[in-house]
């Protein structure tokens, strides 16, 4: 049910609040200020003090937002986007590293010039895959459960002189409960006490049956030292990704996700934004979360500029108000005034839950920040 606190409905008519708590006195209702009365009784004391009540639902003020269907003559196929899991220290960072060392051509515009949460490369069948750094498994999960599918394939790393651990049983059961296919990277086949197929063994036993063992889950033998069969997986990704058969409408206003922000000093709030449908473009209007701004420069993986990036592509934005959080969904909207509203009402949201979570303990969060 809708609710409100009495600070924050005091706040939204420029009353003050000790006049609401009067207010509801006379009603035969005692209040503190922190506490959350029901959407009908605020329409009442807002009301009886003059002012007009608008009740906006979210699905209104959200309205249109997300998801709209792209039509089907709009479609065109998009890269994959790939997210690598797997047990601590198996090496999922030092193959990332890898793939990416053999795909920057030296002297590249850029080459690699810094460390940014997502990038793309050409598999050697010459289709672009997207790989997605940051994810730990609680960001996978949170992103999951704020409705960001962000993955469409994830790559399980196993360290072959390790086996299957805690983590890496963690990122099957992720993988199969997002419902998102995986492919295994048997890694560090380079060490003289690697054992590949004990890995292959190991995960009959969590129900992935790996192609080599009669099975329909690609496995590849890798090591992100010596940089063997690095092509054969990228070309692996390639093929599951045409089996998925992964479209979107590149042509529609752009919607995404952040996966990662940070508040920059020289820049200001920097967020790496996943464009997952329609086109990008500089001097967008954007909200992600309860932020929003209007993009000032889009970056891509190799730090150069850019005007626009499509789906799949990931991008450094510049130009929000505020730092928005990974996970945060990005879509583009036709004015400043439609940013504000769905922003300020996303933040009194925000405010609301802060202050429902602390009401009880007497000063809330909201108190406290003033
Ligand atoms: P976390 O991010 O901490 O979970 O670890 P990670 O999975 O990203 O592993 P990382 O890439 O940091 O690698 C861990 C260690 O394994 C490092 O010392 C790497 O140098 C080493 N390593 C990774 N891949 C290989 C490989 O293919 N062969 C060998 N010999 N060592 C490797
Ligand atoms: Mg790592």
């Amino acid at each position: 049910p809708e609710t409100i606190t009495i600070q924050e409905l005091a706040n939204r008519m420029s009353e003050r609040a000790v006049d609401v708590i009067k207010f509801l006195m006379k009603q035969g209702q005692m209040h503190k200020i922190t506490d959350v009365i029901d959407a009908d009784t605020a329409q009442l004391v807002a009301e009886e003090l003059g002012h007009t009540v608008k009740r906006v639902a979210e699905s209104d003020v959200e309205e249109g937002l997300f998801d709209t269907p792209d039509t089907d003559e709009n479609l065109s196929a998009r890269p994959p986007v790939v997210t690598i899991m797997g047990h601590v220290d198996h090496g999922k960072t030092s193959l990332l590293d890898a793939i990416r060392k053999t795909n920057v051509v030296s002297g590249e515009a850029g080459g690699i010039t810094q460390h940014i949460g997502a990038y793309q490369v050409t598999s050697p069948l010459g289709g672009k895959i997207t790989f997605i750094d940051t994810p730990g498994h609680a960001a996978f999960t949170a992103m999951r459960a704020r409705g960001a599918k962000v993955t469409d394939i994830v790559v399980l790393v196993v360290a072959a002189d390790d086996g299957v651990m805690p983590q890496t049983v963690e990122a099957i059961t992720h993988a199969q409960a997002a419902g998102v296919p995986l492919i295994v990277a048997i890694n560090k086949v380079d060490k003289p006490d690697a054992n590949p197929q004990r890995v292959r063994t190991e995960l009959l036993q969590h129900s992935i049956v790996v192609e080599s063992m009669g099975g329909e889950t690609l496995e590849f033998e890798v090591s992100a030292k010596t940089g063997q069969g690095l092509d054969d997986l990228l070309e692996g990704l390639q093929l599951q990704a045409e089996i998925l058969d992964l479209k979107a409408n590149p042509e529609r206003s752009a919607e995404g996700t952040v996966i990662e922000a940070k508040l920059d000093r020289g820049r200001g709030p920097v967020a790496t934004v996943l464009v997952q449908r329609g086109t990008l473009r500089t001097g967008d209007i954007v909200v992600a979360g309860a932020e929003w701004g209007r993009v000032r420069a889009l970056i891509n993986d190799l730090g150069a500029n850019v005007k626009e990036a499509g789906p799949s592509v990931p991008v450094e934005v510049l130009g929000f108000n505020g730092t928005p959080e990974a996970g945060d969904r990005v879509a583009v909207v036709e004015s400043e005034a439609r940013a504000r509203e769905i922003t300020e009402y996303r933040a009194r949201q925000k405010r609301e839950r802060a202050t429902a979570r602390m009401g009880s303990a007497g000063r809330t969060l909201v108190d406290m920040m003033r």
